[in-house]
């Protein structure tokens, strides 16, 4: 493994920049210092919509089965199939809204195999065979709709959040979607759909009100043009009723930072007047941070880095990617305005987080999945910082997946199961959902790095604040590979009482430090109180680490 140490020599090597081990007296190492964090709390921005916080769920690889469906009849702890630690962990950091079911997934899927009695229903063919290997379950290839809407809304119930549901726009007509929401939310008695859903045990509606029309239309769910997929999302969006429940549609959105479709899909859907935009309830922007070949490619394939494998300028590399986030949420924004005067529409991440190249699977044959580092957390708090940052933007967010795919907040495989470093961030931040947003601002020396020769520079400190009551909730990231960073944090007006730091970060110097079925505490957290001054405290932030620091105000 390369230690920290390694990392330190290197940076040395790198960039000449002051370094430090979090092994060492702090007061005995150069750190950076005269970094200021101020806290306006009498500049709200918005309230941090809840949903930020959400999740996503596909069929594919090891996501549902034997991630989070284990099967009524299995010996490991669950309820009604579902794994119980999933459960039990998305209630303990209040997961508001989770999506289902794709993903590229999606828009091969008919619902309707998903329904009625399990033994009877169909096994079809998976969107993602042609990416699965030899040692992939069968149930991983052909689809065997044990998990299907039922079981999805009960997962929801039993977890407390919001199902947002993604209709097949690609290979379905638009009479399916609109079967599908009369099945979730006509009333008993009403419908033909309302009787199978009560046969199946569910009398009250489901009431789901997001949903999703298609996903990644401008590729696997139909390959359109952003004018052909608008026409799309009219006809399928016209006189769908909610039946009591309003419906918040989402439209499949950009690729990263592709502002033509942004501009191509508004301005079809205005074509026909103003007022189609009140069908829009959100707009999807997917950005996964894949791209580590400093420059070097531009295929989805070669370009990839690898999760376990890495050099400080990868750290940073993942981390610049993954920031992109924060151009892409302004400039589309901007787009937006051009149609939505008074931005009725909002934005929808709805598939967020670093893709590695395969390897480093917690379960061999699990497709999509890699055992998230520090260096995923780092990656997952800096982007929760970013939406929390524009609030009044980012209606909903969800992380690309939440259990054994990609970014994971779990592993799960037979009766093991792990809470991933990412898993710990959600924790960490879970009390930002429905806080109110403050301005802060970071002024801290940036960090310079080399990049193949030349320097590359990324920020010295960031992160978000928000209010809630009389508590206010600063997060902050030290990107730094090795230094720690001293700062001082002013809360204007000066209304600190008392205040409590919880830092989470790796243990044993080494950057790559992961939570795995047999060590499953390699990323720590620990708190601490902190001693006031005045008008705030100083507060050094530890190399490679994420901080939460809540303040008990006056
Ligand atoms: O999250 C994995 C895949 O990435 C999704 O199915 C698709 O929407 C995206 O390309």
């Amino acid at each position: 493994m390369l230690q920290r140490r390694e990392f330190l020599r290197q940076s040395l090597l790198a960039g000449g920049a002051a370094f430090a081990s979090r092994y060492t007296s702090l007061a005995q190492v150069p750190k950076f210092a005269g970094s200021r964090i101020e806290v306006l709390l009498e500049e709200p921005l918005a309230t941090i919509s809840p949903n930020i916080y959400g999740h996503f769920i596909e069929h594919l690889g090891g996501v549902i089965y034997d991630g989070l469906w284990v099967g009524e009849g299995s010996k490991i702890a669950h309820e009604h199939g579902l794994r119980k630690s999933v459960i039990e962990h998305l209630r303990s950091i209040q997961a508001p809204v989770i999506r289902y079911p794709g993903g590229c997934f999606a828009d091969s899927y008919d619902w309707k195999d998903g329904i009625g009695p399990q033994d009877r229903r169909p096994r079809r063919t998976n969107f993602w065979i042609g990416s699965e290997n030899d040692q992939s379950p069968p149930s991983h290839k052909y689809e065997p709709n044990a998990f299907g809407t039922n079981e999805f809304i009960r997962f929801c119930k039993l977890t407390g959040s919001q199902p947002y549901l993604a209709a097949n726009l690609r290979s379905l007509p638009a009479e399916d979607f609109y079967r599908w929401v009369e099945y979730c939310n006509s009333p008993a008695g009403s419908t033909t759909m309302a009787d199978l859903r009560i046969a199946a045990g569910f009398r009250e509606p489901f009431g789901v009100k997001y949903w999703g029309v298609g996903n990644e239309s401008w590729g696997c769910g139909g390959n359109f043009t952003a004018q052909e997929y608008a026409v799309e999302f009219r006809r399928f969006t016209t006189w769908v009723p909610g039946f009591g429940q309003p419906l918040s549609l989402i439209a499949s959105g950009p690729n990263g930072d592709d502002r033509l479709w942004t501009r191509g899909f508004l301005e079809e859907i205005v074509r026909k007047g103003a007022g189609q935009l009140r069908r829009v309830y959100g707009l999807s922007l997917h950005h996964y941070a894949s791209n580590l070949s400093r420059g070097r490619s531009t295929e989805w394939e070669t370009s990839k880095g690898d999760a376990f494998n890495f050099e400080p300028v990868d750290w940073y590399e993942l981390l610049r990617e993954g920031d992109r986030i924060d151009g892409m949420i302004g400039a589309h924004w901007q787009v937006m305005e051009e149609f939505d005067r008074d931005h009725r529409v909002k934005l929808i991440v709805d598939e967020w987080g670093p893709w590695y190249k395969p390897g480093s699977e917690a379960t061999p044959g699990n497709i999509l999945e890699q055992i998230p580092t520090l260096r995923d957390a780092v990656f997952s708090a800096m982007t929760l910082d970013i939406f929390n940052r524009h609030p009044e933007k980012v209606a909903m967010a969800n992380c690309a997946q939440l259990i054994n795919c990609l970014n994971s907040l779990y592993l799960a495989h037979e009766d093991k199961f792990v809470v991933t470093p990412v898993g710990q961030v959600f924790e960490l931040y879970a009390a930002h959902q429905g806080g109110q947003a403050v301005r802060t601002i970071f002024s801290a020396p940036p960090i310079d790095y080399d990049r193949d020769g030349k320097t590359a520079r990324f920020w010295g400190l960031n992160g978000s604040s928000s209010i809630k009551g009389k508590t206010l909730l600063l997060t902050v990231v030290n990107p730094h590979v090795s230094a720690p960073h001293q700062g001082e944090i002013v809360i204007h007006p000066s209304r600190a009482k008392s205040a409590t730091a919880t830092v989470l970060t790796g243990t044993g110097g080494d950057l790559r430090s992961r939570n795995t079925f047999d060590t499953p505490h390699g990323v720590v957290s620990a708190s601490q109180p902190i001693k006031m001054r005045d008008s705030g405290f100083v507060f050094d932030f530890p190399p490679a680490s994420v901080s939460r620091i809540s303040v008990e105000l006056a």
